[in-house]
């Protein structure tokens, strides 16, 4: 299949596009490469897999998008993952946050509804649409604090409640996208993503905090928790991830104008740093100093996906536990300290 990787270079989208090409598929990346690490997630994928074509393109400029489009299509399949991704990014400058993830986002429905020959569209929203969920009851344990009747996690019917500028331009894209199936019939997929971790994330202190636990603890450098370390992230392993793109593809008759949650679950979460940090150090080799600070705004306590739709209607679930998926994160870093 011929599948056009839009923020291919960056984290979630090297990942997948490396394991696509290795199944055969044909691979076409956008991106801009503004996201710091993505020049060598590019290097990196042109060294392996000389067949990965690339189009520098901005999703922001309509005209752009569209030409680059035209001169690269047909797809059978988009997976649509550029945007500015940090919520304290978004809150400095909320309207380039807006520019890149609401209206990046509708310019790539626009172009597809213009010149796409009824491609399947998978788009990456997050968790982050439902805010801080303050009507959701928790208790504080020990090492964590836990739902007191979500067992499962958070469904997708839990109320919308877009919390910063990232949430509200990721939400506006979610809903933009769903609905560009209801209205136009597009095959679109809506996937709301928790905590992601791999290889190729250039983690920075305000998003994709396990890795840049990992990398302050193998470079030694300052880690600072904010709060208590004691909230509680359902971390996924990238390739669980792209593995549920996959399912998609494969059931697109059934998950096509739909949304589904994907995270790690109740499995696979855990407190970032009271039950990571174990973890992580045992890896690392050492113990890891690190300091504690004020709560960030908008820091939720808890929060777990319920995948329980997914798992059903696409026959996915996540596979790999966070101790595999740390000692591979942690080996990684290792060996690539130089470009970290
Ligand atoms: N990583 C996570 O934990 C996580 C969780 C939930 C949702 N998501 C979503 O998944 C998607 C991918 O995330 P990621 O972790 O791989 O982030 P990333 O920053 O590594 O990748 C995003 C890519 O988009 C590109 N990009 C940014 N602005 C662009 C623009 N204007 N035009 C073209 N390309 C542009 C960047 O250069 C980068 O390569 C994002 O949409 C993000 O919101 C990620």
């Amino acid at each position: 299949m011929k599948y056009l990787i839009v923020g291919g270079a960056g984290f979630i989208g090297s990942n997948l596009s490396a394991w696509l090409i290795s199944q055969g598929n044909e691979i076409v990346i956008f991106d801009n490469l503004s996201r710091r690490g993505t020049e060598h997630n590019l290097a990196w994928l042109r060294e392996h897999f000389s067949s990965c074509r690339f189009g520098n393109c901005d999703v922001r400029n309509y005209e752009e998008l569209h030409d680059a489009y035209r001169q690269f299509q047909p797809f059978d399949v988009i997976v649509h993952l550029a945007a500015q991704v940090a919520v304290t990014t978004s809150v400095e400058d909320p309207r380039t946050d807006f520019e890149i993830n609401a209206m990046g986002s509708f310019n790539m429905l626009e172009t597809i509804r213009h010149c796409g020959d009824d491609p399947i569209f998978l788009f990456s929203s997050t968790n982050k649409v439902y805010g801080g969920m303050d009507h959701v009851k928790i208790v504080e344990n020990e090492s964590r604090y836990e739902y007191v009747d979500q067992p499962d996690g958070i469904d997708e019917q839990c109320p919308l409640d877009f919390h910063s500028p990232y949430g509200c331009s990721k939400g506006c894209a979610d809903q933009y996208v769903r609905d560009y199936s209801r209205i136009y019939g597009l095959r679109t997929v809506v996937f709301r993503q928790s905590a992601i971790y791999g290889p190729r994330q250039f983690g920075v202190e305000d998003q994709g905090w396990a890795a840049w636990f990992s990398i302050c603890a193998a470079k030694g450098n300052p880690l600072t928790i904010y709060g208590d370390g004691k909230q509680v992230r359902d971390l996924l392993w990238v390739e669980d991830l792209v593995a549920a793109y996959q399912k998609a593809v494969e059931h697109i008759n059934t998950a096509k104008g739909h949304i589904f949650n994907i995270g790690g679950g109740v499995e696979k979460s855990i407190s970032i740093w009271r039950e990571f940090g174990p973890i992580l150090e045992k890896e690392i080799g050492h113990a890891i100093p690190v300091s504690f600070a004020d709560w960030r705004p908008g820091d939720q306590k808890v929060c777990i996906m319920n995948i329980e739709k997914a798992k059903k209607e696409l026959g996915w679930e996540p596979k790999v536990g966070v101790e595999e998926g740390t000692a591979k994160l942690v080996q990684w870093v290792k060996e690539n300290l130089s470009i970290l």
